[in-house]
């Protein structure tokens, strides 16, 4: 609030509170001139008005409805900007940023203001803990095979991963299919555990600025000529003539990071599996524009215990049963 609006709050506040007191008070003087309890002189069909005060538990709860408001006023936000005497806030006020979001939650378990979620996690933690604990010292492989444990990491892909890999874990449009043998960072145990614990950003870059609008069209061809596509050949010539710019990330043969041993994860070109589709279209616009694809970091979130079945679990999907 800019200090205007927040001293209009608080004049505003404050002379309504003034106004009602003063009322108050002054009905509780008889000013009619009429003793009371009686007439006022008015009567209408037999009923006739009184001069009778405002009964006494009445008037003690408008003061105590007053009372309250001032000590709610002063040790409560409310009062324009004021922040009030206790210091009080909701938990996530004023905080933009993951950054400020994790410090809030420190800062709060600190002062001890757990919230009811917090409390259900913990007991969570301290009833499952254990059950994930003995999960973790077993390897993946064993894991892999242990039906018990895939029931756990499926239930923990479908909270965590559907939502971006789809609850069959087939993937879409930029987001990779689990199921299958192409990998961009690699398939064994300790890739995709790196992979999710981690997290992934792929930075695939435009290529428009260097390649020009013929280059583009030319490597695009190229491109589509590794999967086995019809093309135009003079174009795709043209186009493999300069894709030593790629191979740092794809390898000279197109076959991807994963080929080669590198970490980029860059895909395969030649298998015709696409992450963003395979139409000229939409290779075309990935090579003008570059891609960046980013797969969340679990570490933090799900802890590493979890991670462990989850890597079972996704390490399991590619296998053939
Ligand atoms: C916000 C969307 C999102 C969520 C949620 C998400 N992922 Fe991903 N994940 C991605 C994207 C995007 C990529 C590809 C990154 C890239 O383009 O290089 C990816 C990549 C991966 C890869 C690497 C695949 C490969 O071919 O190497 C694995 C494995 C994976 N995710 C598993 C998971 C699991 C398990 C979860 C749940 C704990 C999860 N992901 C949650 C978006 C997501
Ligand atoms: C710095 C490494 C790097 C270089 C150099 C690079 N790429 Fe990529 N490329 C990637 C990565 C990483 C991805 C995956 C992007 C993602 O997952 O979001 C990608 C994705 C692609 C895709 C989309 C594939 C799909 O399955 O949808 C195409 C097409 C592609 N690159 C072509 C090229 C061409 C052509 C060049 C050279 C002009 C090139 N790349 C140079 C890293 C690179």
């Amino acid at each position: 609030m800019t200090s205007f609006w927040s001293i209009w709050v608080i004049v505003l506040t404050l002379a309504c509170l003034a106004l009602i007191f003063g009322l108050l008070i002054w009905n509780l003087k008889n000013y009619t001139g009429v003793e009371e309890g009686a007439s006022c002189g008015h009567e209408f069909d037999g009923i006739e008005e009184l001069n009778n005060p405002l009964p006494k538990w009445w008037t003690y709860m408008f003061f105590a409805t007053f009372v309250w408001s001032v000590y709610y006023l002063a040790m409560y936000p409310g009062l324009g900007n004021f922040v009030g005497l206790l210091g009080w806030t909701s938990s996530n006020q004023g905080v933009t940023s993951l950054e400020e979001s994790k410090q809030a939650i420190l800062e709060a378990k600190d002062k001890g203001l757990w919230v009811q979620l917090d409390k259900e996690f913990e007991a969570a933690d301290e009833r499952f803990g254990p059950i994930f604990k003995a999960f973790a010292e077993q390897d993946v492989l064993t894991l892999a095979n242990d039906s018990e444990a895939l029931e756990i990491g499926q239930r923990l892909y479908a909270q965590n991963c559907a939502q971006c890999h789809g609850s069959d874990a087939r993937g879409g449009l930029g987001f990779p299919n689990l199921t299958d043998k192409d990998w961009l960072y690699g398939g064994n145990p300790e890739q995709i555990k790196e992979t999710l614990l981690q997290g992934r950003v792929a930075a695939m870059p435009g290529w428009e600025a260097a390649l020009g609008e013929q280059g583009v069209k030319e490597m695009t061809a190229y491109v589509l000529s590794l999967s086995g596509r019809k093309v135009n050949q003079k174009d795709a010539d043209a186009g493999q003539s300069k894709f030593a710019m790629c191979a740092a990330c794809h390898g000279m043969d197109g076959k991807g990071s994963v080929a080669h041993n590198l970490p980029f994860g860059a895909p395969d070109l030649t298998d015709n599996i696409w992450l963003y589709g395979g139409s000229q279209r939409a290779v075309e616009e990935s090579v003008r524009h570059g891609r960046a694809g980013v797969m969340p970091a679990w570490k933090d979130i799900l802890g590493e215990d979890k991670v462990h079945l989850l890597t079972a679990y996704v390490y399991s999907l590619s296998q053939d049963k």
